[in-house]
């Protein structure tokens, strides 16, 4: 039996391939540079030693952080269960306000100033882009909250994009403590690449992004 009903096409998942491809990236950099939380043998065990009382509470912040974003971006969470989507904003939020400061602190006392220089320009950014996204929200600024939350994910993703650049050989080479060339990269990217996505509707004139749907009319 054939039906006369119009077929809506479904929208391209292009959320949800990225979101696959950050866990793809998210479970290489357990793999490959997590790994001396179980293995003590493993010399970055020594190396995290003196600060691990540190790393401990930033490296959880961090995970909350890492793994709220990727719900808070959904808009169906955001559209049938706001409630939530407000409760998991406020743990985010708080998982910068305890990560960001951290980090800075480990690393004055970790790393050597190029490092330090990067990761603070790095945290400093954080707590910029999460604060623009808290601000907005309370101004019920919706359109310009969706946009410093796109800024702050990619800052939470340098953890992930660093981690994988540093795996490759040829980036490799040029990452060290005192010339921290891919830290300072991402952070670059991490600014740019959100500033495209920001835009993109304006200026390639697309329509409303299918991810504000929901939110009323900015
Ligand atoms: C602006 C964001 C961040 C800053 C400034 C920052 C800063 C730092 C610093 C300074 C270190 C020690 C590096 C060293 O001693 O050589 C570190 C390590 C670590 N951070 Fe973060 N971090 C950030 C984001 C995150 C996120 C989102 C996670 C989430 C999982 C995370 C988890 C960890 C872990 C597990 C370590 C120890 C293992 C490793 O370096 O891979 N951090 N971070």
């Amino acid at each position: 039996m054939s039906s006369n009903a119009p077929k809506t096409l479904r929208p391209f998942p292009a959320k949800q391939i990225l979101f696959a491809f950050i866990a793809a990236l998210a479970l290489f950099v357990v793999y490959n540079n997590e790994r001396f939380i179980v293995d003590h043998g493993d010399p970055q065990w020594t190396y995290y030693l003196p600060v691990r009382w540190l790393l401990l509470p930033h490296g959880l912040a961090g995970l909350l952080v890492l793994c709220l974003g990727a719900t808070q971006f959904s808009t169906r969470l955001r559209r049938r269960h706001a409630r939530v989507h407000r409760i998991l904003g406020r743990c985010y939020v708080i998982g910068v306000a305890i990560a960001a400061p951290l980090g800075i602190y480990i690393t004055a006392l970790h790393n050597a100033l190029p490092t330090r220089i990067a990761v603070t320009t790095q945290a400093l950014l954080w707590m910029l882009t999460t604060g623009m996204a808290f601000y907005c929200i309370r101004r019920r600024n919706f359109e310009q909250h969706r946009h410093w939350m796109i800024r702050s994910y990619a800052v939470t993703l340098i953890f992930l994009t660093d981690r994988v650049l540093v795996a490759i050989p040829w980036f490799s080479d040029l990452d060290g403590d005192t010339s921290p060339s891919i830290l300072f990269m991402c952070n670059i990217i991490a600014w740019v690449v959100p500033t495209f996505i920001v835009a993109w509707p304006s200026v390639f004139g697309t329509a409303r992004p299918a991810s504000l749907e929901g939110l009323p009319p900015s």
